[in-house]
């Protein structure tokens, strides 16, 4: 029990003192295990997490920031649609709405950045969070995922696992 102890403190210390990546993901094995990597994540796990897992940052996953003022100190912005108000943060490439609501798909959740990219690595270009390629019940379509009748008929399927 003792000899436990001491082991995680020698673990937490060397978490702090090594804040890169790749030391990261000798115990997190998934995050970067899909082909197209966010090359923020590859290059240095810490510029959003906090390293040290024994600190609270006040963001849940020791995240430094609430989730989209932390893409946005590297991704531009646009002013959102005027029909979410004018402080609502719009897509870098064509001003879709980001905040300010429920993700459609999980509810329990805000949507922002992650409701469409993983912040880590995916199966989709882009860093698109859920598959919709053409074997995929979207065939393709990736707006489909969220609005599913602009191209389909009739009850949208079961919205994919949050992890992919
Ligand atoms: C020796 C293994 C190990 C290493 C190395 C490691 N972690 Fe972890 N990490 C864990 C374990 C186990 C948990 C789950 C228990 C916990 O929350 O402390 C965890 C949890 C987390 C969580 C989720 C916390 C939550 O609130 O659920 C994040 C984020 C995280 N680690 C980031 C990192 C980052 C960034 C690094 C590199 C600086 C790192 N980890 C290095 C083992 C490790
Ligand atoms: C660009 C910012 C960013 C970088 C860089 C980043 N993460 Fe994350 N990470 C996030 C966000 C945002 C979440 C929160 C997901 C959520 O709200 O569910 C998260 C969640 C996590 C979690 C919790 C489980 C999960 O996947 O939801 C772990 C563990 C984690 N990150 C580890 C890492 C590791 C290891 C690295 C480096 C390889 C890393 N992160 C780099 C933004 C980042
Ligand atoms: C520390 C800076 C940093 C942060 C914070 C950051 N990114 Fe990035 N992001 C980058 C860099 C660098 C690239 C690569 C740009 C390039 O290759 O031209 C990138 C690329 C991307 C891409 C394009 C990937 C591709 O393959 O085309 C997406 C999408 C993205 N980031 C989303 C996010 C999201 C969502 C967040 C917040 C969870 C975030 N980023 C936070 C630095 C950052
Ligand atoms: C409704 C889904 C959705 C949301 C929410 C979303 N994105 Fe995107 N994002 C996309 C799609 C789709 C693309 C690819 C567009 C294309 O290639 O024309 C993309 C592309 C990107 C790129 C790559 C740009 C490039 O030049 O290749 C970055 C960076 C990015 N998003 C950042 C963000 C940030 C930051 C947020 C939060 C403020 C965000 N995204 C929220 C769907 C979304
Ligand atoms: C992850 C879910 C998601 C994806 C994927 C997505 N959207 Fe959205 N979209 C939303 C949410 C949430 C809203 C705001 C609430 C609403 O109007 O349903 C929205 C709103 C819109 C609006 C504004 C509607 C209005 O009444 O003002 C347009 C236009 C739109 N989306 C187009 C697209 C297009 C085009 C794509 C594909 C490139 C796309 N969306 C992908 C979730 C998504």
């Amino acid at each position: 029990m003792r000899m436990s102890i001491i082991l995680g403190s020698l673990l937490f210390w060397g978490l702090s003192a090594f804040a890169a990546s790749n030391t990261c993901i000798e115990c997190h094995t998934d995050e970067l295990d899909k082909p197209f990597k966010h090359k923020a994540a590859v290059e240095d796990c810490s510029s959003c997490h906090d390293p040290d897992h024994e600190v609270r940052t006040g963001h849940p996953y020791r995240l430094y920031e609430a989730t989209n003022k932390l893409c946005l100190k590297c991704h531009e912005f646009r002013p959102g649609f005027p029909s979410y108000g004018n402080a609502s943060v719009g897509h870098p490439i064509d001003g879709h709405p980001t905040s300010r609501m429920k993700d459609p798909l999980h509810p329990e959740r805000e949507f922002n950045c992650i409701s469409c990219h993983n912040p880590h690595s995916s199966k989709m270009e882009t860093l698109f969070r859920y598959d919709y390629s053409k074997n995929s019940v979207y065939q393709g379509h990736l707006c489909a995922v969220c609005h599913w009748n602009i191209i389909f008929v009739g009850e949208p399927p079961t919205p994919p696992p949050w992890h992919q």
